[in-house]
């Protein structure tokens, strides 16, 4: 739906991912260097590795996703972006509670994330979202070598 100059609400949802997604889901993660890289593979290869992976679309345009996994009573986000033209705009939060739904649904009680350390908008994004700070990993990342922060939110 067109907006209309603003007249009309803005069509949003958050949704399963489908495979006509993955060339858009791709090239956005191209523009977000923060994000990890996956190739048109890892998308395909995601469900049977039993990742979840959530898509925001806005105006029928793909610009955000989430996904992460589930071990036991625990859960693990492995990505998570959003287009920078649409940034602020709570759409990182609703991805986030979105998965938290899901989450909670399948009895998980913990969440956890690495972020890199000089990624303080994430970090910023995390702790509003209630995440706190766990442990901090040596050397975690590579190209640029960073320590990573281990976030942790319990699933209420
Ligand atoms: C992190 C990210 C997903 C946030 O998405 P978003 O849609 O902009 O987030 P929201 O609009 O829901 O932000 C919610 C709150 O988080 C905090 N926040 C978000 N971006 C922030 C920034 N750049 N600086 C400081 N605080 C920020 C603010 O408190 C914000 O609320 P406010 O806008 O009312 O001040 C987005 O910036 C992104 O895609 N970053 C690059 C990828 C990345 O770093 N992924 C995480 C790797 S672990």
């Amino acid at each position: 739906m067109e907006s209309l100059g603003g007249l009309l609400p803005r069509t949003e949802m958050i949704r399963e991912l489908h495979a006509a997604d993955v060339e858009s889901l791709r090239r956005l993660l191209s523009t977000v260097p923060e994000a990890t890289q996956w190739s048109a593979d890892d998308f395909l290869l995601a469900s049977q590795r039993n990742f979840f992976v959530r898509v925001a679309e806005e105006e029928r345009k793909v610009c955000g996703l989430v996904a992460f996994r589930m071990m036991a009573d625990e859960a693990e986000i492995l990505n998570l972006a959003v287009d920078s033209r649409v940034r602020r705009r709570g759409m990182g939060s609703r991805l986030i509670e979105d998965a938290m739904a899901a989450l909670k649904a399948a009895g998980i009680k913990k969440i956890f994330l690495e972020v890199r350390e000089s990624n303080e908008a994430a970090r910023s994004f995390y702790a509003r979202m209630g995440f706190t700070e766990a442990r901090r990993r040596r050397d975690y990342y590579r190209e640029p070598a960073e320590d990573a922060f281990v976030l942790v939110r319990t699933v209420e």
